[in-house]
């Protein structure tokens, strides 16, 4: 396997507490389940808000995720100017993660910055922010996260 160029992604929602970690967590483990961990040096996420800086995942993503068997591990953190350089990709939940990035993204910023849904091979573009809503939404997001995740890596040619 090879180690060149490795690949950095950082997710990014609103609170860093939901959509995002849940997110890297079933990104890596996509990554870890295809052999692949040598590719990626980074996999992160952050959120565009401050009100969540410090807290582990909501317990509704984190359960989400361990009921498909997906570890999720994250303190949540705001995204800043240097997660720019720092990452390759930076995708993001919905059009007003996607506009407030945009807003700090610096210019020659080589980042790729897009919504994670894009990679979607069933097309639906927007991870909705499920915070107010009932359990269902959380699982709804899993399944989509999870398409996106293969869908990134076969845009990659990685699988
Ligand atoms: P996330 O969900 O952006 O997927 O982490 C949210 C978490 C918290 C809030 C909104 C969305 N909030 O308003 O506190």
């Amino acid at each position: 396997m090879s180690t060149e160029n490795p690949i950095t992604v950082l997710f990014v929602c609103l609170g860093n507490i939901c959509r995002s970690p849940m997110a890297e967590a079933v990104f890596a483990h996509t990554v870890k389940q295809n052999n692949l961990q040598d590719r990626f040096t980074k996999i992160d996420s952050a959120g565009t808000a401050s009100y969540h800086v410090g807290s582990v995942p909501d317990n509704r993503s984190a359960s989400t995720c361990k009921a498909h068997g997906v570890a999720v591990k994250h303190k949540a953190r705001k995204v800043t100017k240097k997660d720019f350089e720092d990452f390759d990709y930076i995708l993001c939940m919905d059009e007003s993660n996607l506009s407030d990035l945009k807003r700090i993204q610096p210019s020659g910023s080589k980042a790729v910055l897009k919504l994670f849904g894009e990679y979607d091979p069933q097309g639906e573009l927007i991870i909705e922010d499920p915070y107010y809503g009932g359990n269902d939404g959380f699982e709804h997001n899993f399944r989509q996260v999870t398409r996106a995740s293969e869908g990134l890596l076969k845009s990659l040619k990685l699988i």
